[in-house]
Formats: C-alpha cells, sequence, structure tokens
C-alpha cells in the first residue's frame, strides 16, 4: 500500500524510476494488490448478483471468467505496468514508443480514469451504506429483531437521501484525505492485520450459516448449478464481475505493477491475488444464502441482500453486536483500500497535467466524484424512476445507479481488459513480453501466450457480441 507515497516519486522520475521506488516484494504487492481487488465487490455485490441471476450457474460461469479471462488479464496488465514503470497513460505512451506503435494505446489509461470516476462515485455511496452499519450494530439495533425489522431499517436508510448523503461525504472525505496524505507505512501494517480478521469473520459468519436449517439449501443455490436459469444477459454480467472483482481492465493493476520488482514472478502473484479474491466471494456468498432461505428472503433482493441478511445473524448470535460492528468496520475498510487503489490513477494525472500538489489533486478528483456520487445517492429514492437512457435497449428502466454500474463493469472494464491483453498478445514484441514472464513460466508461457492471445479476447469478443446482437 506505499504506492502513494512511490507514485509522487514516480511522478516527478517520468519514465524512469530509482530503485527505492518499488513494492518491498512480492508480500508487499500481493497485500496491495488484494487490498484493491478485496471490497465492496466481493462481499456486496458477488452475493447479490449471484442470488438476481440464479445461482450456481452464475457462480460457474464466473469462475471461469475468473480463470480464463481475468487471470490471463492480471498477467497481461501487471506485465505493461512492471515494463512501463510509470503510471497507465505513459506506461503505454513509453511501451508503443519503443515498440514503433501509434501511441492511442493510451486510450487504455483515458478509458481507465473515465471508469474510475464513475465507479467511484457509486462506490463511494455503498462504503457509506457500509458506515451507517457500523453505527447501526454498534447501538444494537439488529438485536433481535425481526426480518421485517431489519428489512425496514434498510428501507429506511435508502429512502432518505439526506442521510444517504451524509455517509457517502464521510467515506470520499476519509478517502481523500488518505490519498492526500500517501498511504504510510503504519497504515500498510494495520491493514496486513486488519484483512486477516476480515477474513475469519467472514468463517465465523459461514459457521453460522451452518448452524441455521437451511445451509444445504444455501449451498445447493451456490454450487448446484441449474443451467435453465441461465441467460446470455447472466453470462455478462458474470464476465463483467470478474473484471470489476479483480480491479481489472482500468490500469488499476497497471500502476500496481510498475512498483513490482523485476525478480518477482508476475503470474504467481496474480494467481494468489485471484484465488484470494475468489475465495472471500464465495465465503460470503456461503454466509448469506444459508440466511436467505432460513429466514423466508428473496434471493433476487438485490443491491441491499447483505445488509438484509447477515444482521439478521448478528441480532441472534451471542455476541453479536461486537461481531456486527467488527465486520462492518471491516468491509468498510475493504471498501477504502479498494477506493483509494481507484483515486490513484485520477490524483497521478491531475498531478502530472497541472503540475498541481497532492492534496489539491485529491480535493479535486475527489471533490467530482463525490459530486457525481448524488446522482447514486438519489438513484435510491427520490429519482428511483428516473431512467434517463431508456431511449437506449441496453439502459431500459435504469437508474443512475443502475448505468453507472452496467457501463464500467460490462463495457468499459472489458474493453479495457480486450485491449490490454490484445497488445501483450499481439502487439509488445515478443522478448519484451518474455523478458517479463519467461522466467517463472518456462515451457508454460507458450500456453500462456495462447490463452491472452486467442482464449481470453475471443471469449470477450463472444459475449459482447453476443449481447449486442
Ligand atoms: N475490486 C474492487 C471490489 O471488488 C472494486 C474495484 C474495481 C477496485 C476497479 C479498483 C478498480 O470491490
Amino acid at each position: 500500500m506505499t504506492d502513494t507515497t512511490h507514485n509522487t516519486q514516480a511522478a516527478s522520475a517520468a519514465s524512469g524510476r530509482s530503485d527505492n521506488a518499488m513494492w518491498s516484494g512480492r508480500l508487499a504487492f500481493i497485500l496491495a494488490a488484494s487490498g484493491s481487488a478485496v471490497g465492496l465487490g466481493n462481499i456486496w455485490k458477488f452475493p447479490y448478483i449471484t442470488g438476481e441471476n440464479g445461482g450456481a450457474a452464475f457462480v460457474l460461469v464466473y469462475l471461469l471468467c475468473i480463470a480464463l479471462v481475468g487471470l490471463p488479464i492480471m498477467v497481461a496488465e501487471v506485465t505493461l505496468g512492471r515494463a512501463g514503470r510509470s503510471s497507465p497513460i505513459n506506461t503505454m505512451k513509453m511501451l508503443t514508443r519503443r515498440d514503433g506503435q501509434s501511441s492511442r494505446w493510451s486510450f487504455i489509461g483515458w478509458m481507465g480514469m473515465a471508469a474510475s470516476f464513475l465507479i467511484l462515485s457509486f462506490y463511494s455511496v455503498i462504503g457509506g451504506w457500509s458506515l451507517a452499519y457500523v453505527g447501526n450494530a454498534a447501538s444494537g439495533s439488529f438485536n433481535g429483531a425481526s426480518s421485517d425489522a431489519i428489512g425496514q431499517l434498510f428501507g429506511g436508510l435508502l429512502s432518505n437521501p439526506g442521510t444517504l448523503m451524509i455517509w457517502h461525504s464521510v467515506f470520499m472525505v476519509l478517502v481523500i484525505m488518505i490519498v492526500a496524505r500517501g498511504i504510510s507505512s503504519g497504515m500498510e501494517k494495520a491493514i496486513n492485520i486488519l484483512m486477516p480478521i476480515l477474513f475469519f469473520l467472514l468463517l465465523v459468519m459461514v459457521g453460522y450459516a451452518m448452524s441455521t436449517s437451511e445451509f444445504g439449501k444455501g449451498f445447493d443455490f451456490l454450487f448446484k448449478p441449474d443451467f435453465s436459469k441461465l441467460s446470455t444477459d447472466s453470462v455478462l454480467t458474470a464476465l463483467g464481475h470478474a473484471f470489476f472483482t479483480l480491479s481489472l481492465g482500468m490500469g488499476v493493476m497497471m500502476a500496481y505493477g510498475s512498483f513490482l520488482p523485476k525478480n518477482v514472478s508476475i503470474v504467481k502473484t496474480a494467481v494468489t491475488v485471484s484465488v484470494v479474491d475468489t475465495i472471500v466471494a464465495l465465503a460470503a456468498g456461503l454466509a448469506i444464502f444459508p440466511l436467505v432461505f432460513a429466514n423466508g428472503l428473496e434471493p433476487t433482493a438485490g443491491p441491499g441482500l447483505i445488509f438484509q441478511t447477515l444482521p439478521l445473524a448478528f441480532g441472534k448470535m451471542g455476541g453479536g453486536t461486537i461481531f456486527g460492528t467488527l465486520f462492518f468496520a471491516l468491509l468498510l475498510i475493504a471498501a477504502v483500500t479498494s477506493a483509494i487503489s481507484m483515486m490513484e490513477p485520477v490524483v497521478e494525472w491531475l498531478e502530472e497535467q497541472k503540475g498541481i500538489s497532492r492534496l489539491t489533486g485529491a480535493l479535486i478528483g475527489g471533490g467530482s466524484i463525490w459530486l457525481l456520487g448524488i446522482a447514486t445517492v438519489l438513484s435510491f429514492n427520490e429519482w428511483a424512476k428516473f431512467h434517463p437512457l431508456s431511449f437506449l435497449p441496453v439502459f431500459e428502466g435504469k437508474t443512475f445507479f443502475d448505468i453507472f454500474d452496467y457501463l464500467t463493469a460490462n463495457i468499459i472494464m472489458p474493453l479495457g481488459g480486450l485491449l490490454i491483453v490484445a497488445y501483450v498478445g499481439w502487439v509488445m514484441k515478443r522478448e519484451a513480453v518474455e523478458a517479463e514472464l519467461a522466467n517463472d513460466t518456462g515451457s508454460a508461457l507458450n500456453l500462456l501466450m495462447f490463452v491472452m492471445r486467442y482464449i481470453a479476447p475471443a471469449l470477450v469478443l463472444v459475449v459482447f457480441l453476443y449481447n449486442l446482437l
């Protein structure tokens, strides 16, 4: 997580980086990249989209997308970052110059920045929900509450734009403060401890779910595929979520990869990050669905799913007040570490372009994102019936929040990922790719190249075109 301080140095060093501007090693990178990857996507979004898309068949497609698309694209993205050693836009400019290619490839960096803006604007609102729920848990609101009462608690939050604004603002201020100061090593150490605790708590929740009467039903819902429930739309959602959950296709992993020392294996690190991310998501699913069925709730409840299920468990179990408070606090921290990684490229770019200070950059970037967040706040109440882009079939019936979510996960990120993997697979000189990957892949390099050239791009394209037509 020391990237911010490093990035400041890197920005001034333009393309070349001094040796001390590096992750201390493999573990530091894994922690930072997992900090970006593991977030609301795993614990909030994965369960609710799994619920909306019918369960196990969707999960299976999602896992295939992680393995066949996400993983190779993460390798490609980190490879570009390490080869370019600067911010995504400059990395692409540098590499294309060296490879004698059009500098238009730096479009990847621009697109990524647009995605950061859009995602963070709604991410902050949901981060705000977690903040509100830290308070709810700590004040004992869950104790012995019925599922109706828990549902009303959540409904009450959503229907009140003022309250949502306050929490959205607090979240954004937190993120701005951290990004403006640069992430201290103290915070990095804190995260090292907090993330394992979050994971442990998720396991406690899975344990609790096992004690309910419907664990088997929840388990089957997640792991016993019924392909009749799978639509082409679900396949696109699964693909998009693979990008979202691994923070791919928008330059975040490229920026992080630019600090990775040469002797670290990109492939092994990417595998580790993907596995950690996937395990957290599946654990969240296992904790939540048994509760959904045991309490007669609907798996299709949507974005409120975890906020309407987990509190039921906290309200019934011993020590629920402490566990609940801790859980939402840790969810908040996971959200903050992801938010920081989205904000970083925006601030870096502002710094590079206008020569403004880091603090001003964080304030301008964060302030504009905060402003855009208001559209999401209103999507859950005043503007819930306002579907601004309904004249386009893909956006029919979608609120601002739905549109930002769809546009980023289902369009911008896969497109960015496609360009990234195409560059590494087809455009970049083979020697340059080998210089990054040959050591740790050995003879498997050919297989990896095959996946990066054909499999990953083909899958993204097929899913795209199928959905368009
Ligand atoms: N991967 C994060 C999550 O799952 C979200 C994210 C997307 C972070 C894109 C950075 C970039 O919550």
